[in-house]
């Protein structure tokens, strides 16, 4: 969109700003400009990517980043993803199948299928098994997610020699695809096509490590005894760990997240393995798909409109009053939270100023699900606060697009954010994001000083410190011509992957 060429707080900017190591700041800003020039094969290892499964950020990124890789016509880019029977079944009727074979899980062989389906210039395969990806309900959270998760990531490793399409990057992505690495560094290398392979390993969230007993060690994961001292932590697996430990280079998501991992308060106990490998760690902050989320072509949207141009905006703002039973008025301020309701969002900063903010003349919209605390607390307070609040309890891509276009604020006050997308998203629909200088949010949103910055901050975890930024956002909000400025600022930030597609290329490049 040409619009994003205008003057304003580029991700650019801040991701060079605040990368953490020397090093790692100068290889970031020049990484743009390295593309490959010779051909190189990229595999993208994962448990989810839109549009064929998505339950949350992790398949943004995976539906984008090899996209936009893809670009460059050098880089030859797929992606290995599970088959889950929750696959869009709209595409799933077009993947050919290719072949089939066993795959040692333990002391078992179970059996492997794999189908191809050539995506947006990225060649998708999908591993099939019924018994571990048929299931009802969600992706994961299921009582052998261990097993199903250690047969996957061999699976992805059998099928690359199966098909022979050995690449030269394997790019893996959190627990669930960790035991690659592990593999491929520690039991397939005895293979040259293997040992040739450099590996990535990116943390989308160190919260969730795969974590599994000591007894699974052999008989499930069928790892080496001499991997022992890489794989345990704690006197457990720990899928992560080991992943750290053995890939090449680790990446995390923004440049503020790789430097707070290093703590304990955001590590989850693995603090001092980030330390040991910090040489190899970098943070690259994520991108969006702007073409796909584009206020201009939105086909969720009641009315499209531009950065030029906001005039539909008002409409999406009155129709979304509308849906929701809320006052169709232009000028109180509708202030927007969309997000799992689970702790580390904030919610408790909300939860206990809500009622002060709604005694003010705003109107409040929050979608999500979550936590039963959090579904019940909100439900409770748009009951008592009608026409003020409105709560659904639901994770809905239409709805959160008619939020997205139809709000003026974005509240996002996580606690932790490894990332986090909504704000880039919501920036981009010119709803102007107030967030806690965390991770990805502190990356990717800039405070407003009248010439610069596209949102609203704040730094403590702290109810009265957000709300008073609150207060700031809608003292703002209502002088109107000021306002203009900090949502065009919003709507023409470079969210885009183009510049952090460079940075992947560069760290491949190494
Ligand atoms: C995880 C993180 C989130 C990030 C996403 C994509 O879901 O919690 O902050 O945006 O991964 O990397």
């Amino acid at each position: 969109m040409a619009t994003t060429k205008k003057k304003t707080t580029t991700s650019k900017t801040t991701t060079s700003k605040t990368t953490t190591s020397k090093t790692a700041t100068k290889k970031t800003e020049k990484l743009p400009k390295i593309k490959f020039t010779e051909r190189k094969k990229i595999i993208f290892l994962g448990s989810e990517a839109a549009p064929f499964i998505a339950t949350g950020g992790l398949a943004d990124v995976l539906g984008s980043l090899p996209k936009a890789l893809a670009k460059n016509k050098n880089n030859d880019v797929s992606v290995i993803l599970p088959l889950y029977s929750a696959v869009n079944q709209e595409l799933r009727a077009k993947f050919t199948f290719m072949t089939s074979f066993n795959v040692s899980v333990g002391w078992r062989w179970q059996y492997a299928g794999v189908f191809k389906y050539v995506y947006q210039g990225v060649t998708f395969y999908f591993i099939d098994n019924e018994y571990y990806f048929k299931r009802e309900g969600n992706i994961y959270g299921f009582y052998d997610d261990g097993e199903r998760f250690a047969f996957f990531s061999r699976a992805c490793l059998d099928t690359i020699a199966r098909l022979n399409i050995y690449p030269d990057i394997l790019h893996c992505n959190d627990w669930q695809t960790a035991g690659s690495i592990i593999y491929l560094k520690g039991m397939y290398y005895g293979d040259e096509n293997f040992r040739k392979i450099k590996s990535v390993f990116t943390i989308h969230n160190i919260e969730y490590q795969g974590i599994f007993g000591m007894d699974t060690f052999e008989s499930l994961f069928g790892f080496s005894a001499n991997l022992r001292q890489l794989v345990e932590f704690d006197g457990n697996v720990n899928l992560m760990k080991g992943a750290i430990e053995m890939s090449d280079i680790v990446s995390t998501v923004s440049p503020t997240y790789a430097k707070e991992i290093k703590y304990s308060f955001f590590a989850h106990g693995l603090e001092n393995i980030i330390k040991r490998n910090e040489q190899k760690i970098y943070g690259i902050l994520n991108g969006i798909d702007i073409d796909y989320y584009n206020p201009e072509t939105d086909k969720f949207l009641f009315k499209n409109y531009t950065a030029e141009d906001v005039s539909g905006k008002a409409i999406c703002k009155a129709e979304l009053q509308k849906m929701l039973n809320l006052p169709v008025r232009e000028d109180v301020p509708i202030i927007a939270v969309i997000s799992r309701l689970v702790s580390h969002k904030g919610l408790d900063l909300i939860r206990s100023t809500i009622e002060s903010l709604l005694s003010q003349d705003v109107q409040v919209v929050i979608l999500g699900k979550g936590e039963i605390v959090y579904e019940n607390f909100f439900t409770h307070i748009s009951a008592n606060y009608k026409g003020k609040c409105a709560t659904v309890i639901a994770f809905n891509q239409d709805l959160s697009r008619k939020i997205y276009s139809g709000a003026d604020i974005f509240l996002m006050p996580s606690k932790m954010e490894p990332c986090g997308l909504s704000q880039m998203i919501a920036s981009r629909y010119g709803t102007v994001a107030i967030v806690r200088e965390t991770g990805g949010l502190n990356d990717s949103i800039k405070p407003y000083t009248g010439s610069e910055g596209n949102g609203f901050t704040f730094h403590d975890y702290n109810a009265h410190d957000m709300l008073y930024t609150i207060n700031e956002a809608i003292r703002t909000y209502k002088d109107k011509n000021v306002w203009k400025d900090v949502q065009y600022r919003a709507m023409t930030t470079d969210f885009s992957w183009k510049v952090q597609a460079g940075e992947y290329e560069s760290l491949y490049k190494k």
